[in-house]
């Protein structure tokens, strides 16, 4: 099969690399891709925003599979198009993407279905809105309704600060359109975790556990980012927690899927919070996590392409997803000040210099002359398996000592004491 990946990060890199390993593919592309990727895949200069160039590729190229990674192809409709073509996509076609695209829908859907999730009100004034903050204690969060890469949340510790979210989200239009409906919910406490599944339209089957880290540096100090380093499994997934969340959140979330006539087909991403080992559902994405995704896959020892071709027909079972004992920990090398501002095109060094037994995930690279340069805000993504989860931390923390470019940071601490 010839297999198009659409993205340019980690995550995608992680796909490429397991689609890879599979007899049934016979050529990978990638649009855009990035230095690693291009390693084990046609690099092909199209944008993950570009839909309708890709689609117009994908149907010159005889493309047997597309594969959407990022989530604004797939909230802009890229696997309706790709289907109305007669081309085979794996990701949710838009009506699955909205969980992902519109906050308030999901929140609305989880009420609902009785999907345990934080209070909320949803509003499209500010005036009402800041006049609904009455409703809740602090701490508050003020969410924005659409996408906006990862920022649009703001955790607010008074009253004050709430408004003043909500002012800059709604009035100055912070996220832009995204803004124009905001979503105020109460505070959780508790430890946070994510769970991806496979959704095959019928059937939602989660894989292993895994854990991130999104604050920027060690102990979770600093901003939010995309996430610095993950491991998986999660000790946090007990017996008892994972029945609780099968039958108050996965049963409740696909009684709604059928309700709605909602054929959701690729990966839900179902963030949770947890506490006195129950769950409630903090937001769905509608596509692989990252770096999640780097952590999960290396641990699969199923065939990729089966399990994406399963889901698009609607038959995956759980057989289906065959897991090993290895545990998996990725650490992120980002630019120095992401998630802020940095600089790009800095010289990558060492990478060949790695052990042959530890994968570099490529998040933001590209050729410059050839060389491999620096490119976007989490640059590389070290990750190993081991026999331990302590194993694997050490092997990555080794290797990532033989790796350079300037200004080059990552957190210490990842998966430390797991
Ligand atoms: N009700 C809540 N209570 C406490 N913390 C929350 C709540 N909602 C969100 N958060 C925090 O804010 C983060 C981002 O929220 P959310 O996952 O809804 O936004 P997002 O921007 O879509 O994130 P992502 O980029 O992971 O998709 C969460 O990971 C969590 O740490
Ligand atoms: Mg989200």
């Amino acid at each position: 099969m010839k297999i198009l990946v659409v993205g340019s990060g980690a995550r995608e890199h992680a796909i490429c690399w397991k689609l890879n390993q599979s007899n049934k593919l016979s050529k990978l592309y990638c649009a855009p891709g990035n230095a690693g990727i291009s390693q084990i895949a046609e690099c092909v200069d199209i944008k993950a925003d570009e839909l309708d160039k890709l689609v117009e590729y994908s149907v010159n190229n005889n493309i047997d599979l597309a594969v959407v990674g990022p989530e604004v192809p797939l909230v802009a409709g890229l696997v309706d198009m790709l289907n109305e073509k007669g081309i085979k996509a794996f990701g949710p076609v838009k009506a699955g993407a909205k969980f992902e695209g519109s906050k308030s829908y999901s929140k609305d859907f989880m009420k609902k279905y009785f999907i345990p999730s934080a209070q909320y009100e949803v509003y499209t004034d500010s005036k009402k809105a800041i006049d609904g903050l009455k409703k809740f204690n602090a701490p508050i969060v003020v969410k924005a309704d659409g996408l906006a890469a990862g920022k649009g949340v703001l955790i607010c510790e008074t009253i004050k600060e709430a408004e003043e979210a909500i002012k800059s989200i709604m009035d100055n239009r912070q996220f832009g359109d995204a803004g124009n409906t905001v979503v105020i919910e109460e505070f959780l406490r508790g430890t946070e975790t994510s769970l991806l599944c496979f959704v095959d339209g019928k059937r939602i089957i989660p894989m292993e556990s895994a854990r991130d880290y999104k604050k920027a540096y060690d102990n979770d100090r600093g901003l939010n980012t995309g996430g610095m380093g993950c491991f998986s499994p999660n000790p946090i997934y007990t017996e008892e927690l994972k029945k609780y969340i099968k039958d108050n959140i996965l049963d409740r979330t696909l009684n709604g899927f059928l309700s709605e006539n909602i054929n959701f087909k690729g990966v839900l991403f179902i963030g949770l919070m947890i506490e006195n080992n129950q769950a409630k559902v903090l937001e769905y994405n509608t596509r692989f996590g990252d770096p999640e995704t780097e952590v999960i896959l290396p641990r699969l020892k199923s065939d990729l392409v089966d399990i994406m071709l399963k889901c698009i027909e609607g038959n995956l079972s759980e057989d289906d997803l065959q897991w090993k004992d290895d545990k998996c920990v990725t650490v992120v090398l980002a630019s120095g000040g992401y998630p802020e501002n940095y600089e790009k095109g800095k010289e990558v060094k060492g990478l060949n210099a790695a052990d042959s037994d530890i994968i570099i995930f490529h998040g933001g690279t590209k050729l410059s002359e050839g060389k491999t340069v620096t490119d976007g805000g989490r640059v590389l993504a070290i990750t190993s398996t081991g026999s331990t989860i302590e194993e694997a931390r050490t092997k990555v923390y080794k290797n990532i000592s033989k790796i350079h470019f300037e200004k080059m940071e990552f957190r210490k601490d990842i998966a430390v004491g797991q």
